[in-house]
């Protein structure tokens, strides 16, 4: 666990955003009211605020990235600052040593953020706990361990749609055991009140434990989707499951696909939901991911607000301790 003052300073304010966990809700509501604030920029004609002008964010990605990547990138552009993206690739010496090389030589070019994705759970704190004090960085999805934007981003999408987050029961489908998203969600659900969350996956794709963050455990679909409010559907993360989990997609799409028949088990406004990449005919079909209760794409649309609140309060908290100090 993360200790709360490597991410919050002594005021409150966001010096990293690392993981959502003991964040607490006001400040997670504070970062969704911020983001609202930003979600009209990409309708205008010029699509900039100078808040962030003169700041040179680094965008560090040791994992291969579309969605987060280049949205990140446009919530850089749209706050007016430097961006500049590192593609490190499938790297496996990650023990410290190359990475703190990486580290040192970006931190002499004077960059004021890192975005950071990487393979290793705790790599973006890792990077936080050595880099220089005045960089900022933010988890762009470490290992299985967290990816909290993309929790934020579905909070702020889901109340959009419902207009408030306490009261929903919620089920998050798939494949629960090797993904960073699902981890993120249950904290951030957690943490804003919702009535029900719900896992729903076959048990070798279930985390043991799980129970002890508070969720219910359905193994199967149609039960887990009775009278949900939103479905939070997963990718199978193929490349990190260890050893023979699952008999073959096919199979998988036949027990825990969400059909638009199983989707009527739920509620008839519920929405359907997706972080992306989709596997099509694997998790979800196309119907349901292009019929007319998915809001996927606004997801990826609105993860240009929220990514510019991040970055505008973590940024904005250090130009401000800046002004503070003698
Ligand atoms: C997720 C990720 O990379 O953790 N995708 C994303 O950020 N849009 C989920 C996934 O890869 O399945």
């Amino acid at each position: 666990m993360i200790r709360r003052d490597l991410q919050v300073d002594t005021h409150g304010r966001l010096k990293h955003f690392l993981t959502i966990e003991g964040l607490g809700s006001e400040l997670l509501l504070r970062i969704l009211d911020t983001a609202e604030s930003f979600a009209g920029v990409g309708d205008r004609a010029v699509k900039k605020v100078p808040l962030l002008r003169g700041k040179t964010i680094v965008n560090l990605f040791f994992e291969p990235s579309t969605r987060t990547l280049t949205t990140f990138e446009l919530a850089a552009k749209r706050l007016s600052a430097d961006v500049l993206n590192i593609n490190v690739g499938a790297s496996s010496t990650t023990k410290g040593e190359t990475l703190l090389d990486t580290l040192r030589t970006l931190e002499a070019m004077q960059c004021d953020m890192f975005v950071v994705r990487h393979a290793q759970s705790g790599a973006a704190s890792f990077i936080a706990r050595h880099t220089a004090p005045h960089i900022s960085v933010v988890n762009g999805g470490d290992g299985r361990h967290a990816h909290p934007t993309q929790a934020l981003l579905d909070l702020f999408t889901i109340r959009r749609h419902k207009g408030v987050l306490q009261g929903l029961r919620i089920a998050i489908v798939g494949d629960i055991a090797n993904s960073r998203v699902a981890r993120s969600q249950i904290h951030a659900l957690t943490a804003v009140g919702v009535a029900e969350i719900r896992v729903v996956a076959p048990k070798t794709l279930i985390p043991s434990g799980v129970d002890s963050l508070g969720v219910r455990v359905f193994y199967r679909l149609t039960e887990g989707l009775r009278d949900v409010d939103v479905i939070m559907m997963l990718r199978l993360q193929k490349e990190r499951m260890q050893g023979a989990v699952l008999p073959s997609t096919h199979e998988y799409f036949h027990f825990y696909g969400l059909t638009e028949e199983r989707l009527s088990l739920a509620k008839p406004d519920a929405i359907v939901m997706h972080p992306g990449p989709l596997n099509r005919g694997v998790e979800i079909e196309s119907e349901v991911a292009d019929g007319a209760q998915s809001v996927i794409l606004e997801q990826v649309r609105y993860g240009i607000a929220v990514r510019m609140a991040v970055m505008a309060l973590t940024l904005g908290s250090h130009a401000s301790r800046e002004r503070s100090e003698p």
